[in-house]
């Protein structure tokens, strides 16, 4: 037997109509927000990654060659490309631009529950309102897609600056270290590294700006930052918009690109897996060739959504079986094709069994039978017949199809 490849998920009917149930919520919910959909390749040139995305990302990159001899990578996340899709389609659109997607992500990680090596991301861009009215947005977005889809989790908004003020005299390479260490939350590591460092000062100023929760305790750290007014703008908005959010200036994000406000969210029933979304405010056209616009965005793990939403939903779908004599196939063609111009899911019987054969095959998949004889063809009947309560009658096609759209029982 050959197995699907380490990582990857089938699909079966139930779980697909489950996951585009709620993908039409997200997207309904973004609609609103004036978000619309866009599409990338699924392959790019490495390059488009490599350049600001991140050691992470590209360790975990699915990577080739083709046959021109081209350096390609199977998408990681969905930014990037959006970006480069801004700079090389969409540069003299007015902005600000109000675009999202539903992408198939590949990252090569250890797979476990929630995390995997094909992946789907909702995320939203929004490019070129650089103000803490976008910021906010973006938040506010993400939140109302999250709800619609019915989730529960915990917000925590921060920015970037604190962090980066508290460490603007250390030398970027051991900024790396400490910026990865928080990002793991390996808060054992960050002692250890910055006592070796005898760093023990900025251990106490790091601990205090974990703990803060309020921008008064974070300015009290960090003394006065530029970004100070657009950092109280932002929760402001968020706390007179009454979502339920907290501030943690210890979030720094495992990609590189991000510039300011920056956010995570963590939803229940996902174990150790439990960051249901990232997003923030980050600079990535100018690297593209384009300008230097600002640029908010997120994305929201799909498929850790519908893990956190739990068992699937029994379907409630009103199939209709056809079941016909050999006499009668045309007729049933044509039965079938005015149950499905009704809207009914309509399944007609496609093996050459008998009539109660047929019948125990609609027990197990339909709601209701109809069915056709030589009968019924030459009186232009059909006898219906409820498979739950088993009850049945003949008449014409028009009252069967009022009978089914009522729930005849
Ligand atoms: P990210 O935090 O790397 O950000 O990924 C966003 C979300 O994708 C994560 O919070 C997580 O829910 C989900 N995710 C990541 N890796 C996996 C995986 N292996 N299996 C399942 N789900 C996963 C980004 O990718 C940024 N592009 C977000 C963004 C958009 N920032 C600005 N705009």
């Amino acid at each position: 037997m050959i197995q699907r490849p380490r990582g990857t998920r089938d699909f079966l009917p139930d779980e697909m109509e489950f996951r585009r149930n709620i993908e039409m919520k997200m997207r309904e919910a973004a609609r609103r927000w004036g978000y619309r959909e866009v599409c990338t390749p699924t392959f790019e040139t490495q390059e488009l990654y490599t350049i600001r995305s991140g050691e992470g990302i590209i360790n975990e990159m699915y990577t080739f060659e083709d046959k021109g001899g081209r350096a390609l990578a199977l998408r990681p996340e969905g930014t990037a490309a959006v970006l480069r899709m801004y700079v090389n389609e969409a540069k003299v659109l007015a902005k600000p631009l109000r675009w999202c997607y539903l992408s198939d992500c590949y990252r090569y990680e250890r797979p476990q529950k929630g995390r995997y090596r094909q992946f789907w991301q909702f995320g939203a861009e929004l490019i070129g309102a650089d103000t803490a009215e976008g910021d906010a947005e973006i938040i506010l977005l993400a939140d109302d897609i999250l709800r619609a889809a019915g989730v529960t989790y915990d917000l925590h908004v921060g920015h970037l600056s604190p962090m980066r003020a508290i460490l603007r005299d250390i030398p970027e390479e051991r900024k790396r270290v400490i910026m990865a260490l928080l990002d793991k939350k390996n808060m054992e590591g960050l002692e250890e590294t910055l006592s070796s460092w005898h760093l023990e000062d900025l251990e106490c100023s790091l601990k205090d700006l974990l703990e803060a929760t309020t921008t008064d305790e974070v300015f009290a750290i960090t003394g006065p930052i530029p970004e100070q007014e657009r950092i109280e703008a932002v929760v402001n908005v968020l706390k007179t918009e009454d979502i339920q959010f907290r501030q943690n200036y210890g979030i720094v994000r495992g990609l590189d690109y991000y510039t300011g406000m920056v956010f995570e969210g963590f939803a229940e029933n996902l174990g150790a897996e439990n960051q249901i979304i990232g997003g923030g405010a980050y600079r990535l056209a100018h690297l593209f060739g384009g300008d230097d616009v600002g640029s908010c965005g997120f994305g929201i793990g799909f498929d850790r959504v519908m893990v956190s939403l739990g068992d699937l939903p029994v379907p409630e779908n009103t199939v209709i079986a056809v079941l016909y004599t050999p006499e009668a196939r045309e007729y049933a063609f044509s039965l079938s094709r005015q149950f499905r111009d009704a809207g009914f899911r309509t399944e007609m019987n496609l093996l050459a069994r008998g009539i109660s054969a047929q019948m125990k095959h609609a027990a197990k998949t339909a709601r209701y039978a109809v069915l056709a004889g030589e009968r019924e063809m030459a009186d232009g009947t059909v006898t219906l017949r409820n498979m739950q309560a088993g009850n049945q009658r003949e008449c014409t096609v028009r009252e069967a199809i009022d009978g089914v759209s009522n729930g005849w029982e």
